[in-house]
């Protein structure tokens, strides 16, 4: 508009290259091109995938072309790792070898068990899973070879295998329950993991099993979210990928993305009863707080996922005995559901309100919840980082700046 010069620039994928805008030089004072100013990314496509699309506005998530809803209960979570990872799902050879390759990664050195021990008990188990996975890396020094088709085929199962072994111990260290990791069994990668968490005598009641199954499949992948976009910059300067993926650990940890699940649970102990609600609903719609598991950057209906968490919930609690926290949460989402604060922002329960209840009822401890979550996103960090790594277009990431400083002084004698 400054010069009202025409440029013609070409739309594809129903988005404009952003350096096409970098052709336009039009003032002698521009240092570069013309660039976008998109702080926190909130419209800008960082990459082409083809492994999740979200449609925020009709409440759609499909994994590979499948519909998040007809996952859980069908297909087990690990071969739900396998379709975001390769693409299909996996043929009966396919899943035999998937699963032995993945459980090959459940062998921890015995130093990171020695490490995980050396937290005090009150860690936080997100900042020790955080450090052990770090640690963990340091082990695997094949694993630097992201460039080798073979390393990375031998690598890739490992993780799986390795994150729910590590959670297991985290939460183990966490729990003050023995540090051997439990038996080894033929059961599923789920419910082993269940018996990483709790290493009862029993097995655990299948219903559970199942619904953390469908927790793992649910949290599994969501396209560009915070950790995986932490994941793709940081596997983009060709690091190893257990690097790559300490830098997801971190980002989940946060209250706004993975960390708010704990938050959830805090708030709904913090709030107690159905009568303090609305006072804690106003207190939000003055800005004193957010209501947590509330909101979503892309979803502007309901999280598909909640609705499928909340039908656990209750498979569950029938096992377990019903949260008396249920009822706040209930109330919660029926006021704001309601209340024009939140229509207006469109603001509904996202993945993280209803999850909190679900780790409660099982017997996890609070802050454990985003170990849970880890583990599951464990099979979309190494999805997004595979394709990442192999897309000819991403480069290393390195984003542009609007420079807001000072201009150049002299420091004078
Ligand atoms: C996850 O990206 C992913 O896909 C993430 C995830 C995944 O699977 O990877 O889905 C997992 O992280 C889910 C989100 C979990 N986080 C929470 O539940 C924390 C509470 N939610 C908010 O912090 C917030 O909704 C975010 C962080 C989730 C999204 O924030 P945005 O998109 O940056 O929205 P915003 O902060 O710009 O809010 C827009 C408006 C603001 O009001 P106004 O300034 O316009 O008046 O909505 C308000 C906000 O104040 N708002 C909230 C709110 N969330 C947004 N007000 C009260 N409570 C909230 N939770």
């Amino acid at each position: 508009m400054r010069t009202r010069r025409a440029y013609r620039i070409p739309i594809e994928w129903d988005a404009i290259r952003a350096t096409d805008l970098s052709n336009i030089r039009d003032d002698a004072r521009q240092a570069h091109g013309l660039a976008s100013y998109d702080p926190a990314l909130v419209n800008t496509a960082s990459c082409t995938s083809a492994i999740t699309f979200i449609d925020g506005d009709r409440g759609v998530l499909r994994y590979r072309g499948y519909p998040i809803e007809q996952l859980p209960g069908r297909v087990r979570f690990l071969d739900v790792a396998y379709l975001l990872i390769h693409g299909e799902l996996p043929g009966g050879i396919e899943a035999r070898d998937w699963a032995a390759a993945v459980s090959s990664g459940a062998d921890l050195p015995g130093a990171i068990t020695s490490m995980v021990a050396g937290f005090p008990a009150e860690a936080h188990p997100m900042g020790v899973l955080l450090a052990a996975w770090s640690a963990l890396g340091a082990y695997r020094e094949a694993s630097k070879a992201v460039d080798d088709p073979t390393v990375r085929a031998a690598e890739v199962p490992r993780f799986l295998g390795s994150i729910a072994a590590l959670v297991g111990l985290v939460v183990r260290h966490r729990t003050g329950r023995p540090l051997a990791s439990p038996a080894a069994s033929k059961a599923d990668y789920s419910t082993r993991f269940y018996r990483e968490l709790f290493p009862a005598e029993a097995p655990p009641d299948p219903v559970l099993a199942d619904a953390l199954d469908t927790l793992l499949i649910i949290q599994a992948d969501h396209e560009q979210n915070c950790s995986t976009n932490a994941v793709r910059a940081v596997g983009s300067s060709r690091v190893d990928p257990y690097s790559a993926i300490a830098a997801g650990i971190a980002a989940l940890y946060g209250p706004l993305h993975g960390g708010a699940n704990e938050a959830v649970v805090r708030m709904l102990h913090q709030i107690g009863t159905v009568d303090r609600v609305p006072p804690y609903i106003e207190s939000v719609k003055r800005s004193e707080r957010k209501l947590m598991g509330f909101g979503h950057r892309v979803y502007k209906s309901y999280d598909p996922r909640a609705k499928i968490i909340k039908a656990t919930m209750e498979r569950v609690f029938d096992v377990t005995g019903t949260s008396p926290l249920l009822d706040v949460a209930l109330a919660i989402e029926a006021i704001a559901l309601e209340d024009a604060y939140f229509i207006d922002r469109k603001l509904y329960p996202n993945v993280d309100f209803y999850s909190g209840l679900v780790y409660e009822a099982m017997g996890l401890p609070i802050d454990t919840y985003t170990t849970i979550f880890a583990a599951a996103r464990m099979a979309g960090w190494v999805a997004h980082w595979l394709e990442g790594i192999q897309d000819p277009e991403q480069k290393i990431t390195r984003p542009r700046q609007v420079y807001v400083g000072r201009d150049a002084r002299d420091l004078g004698r």
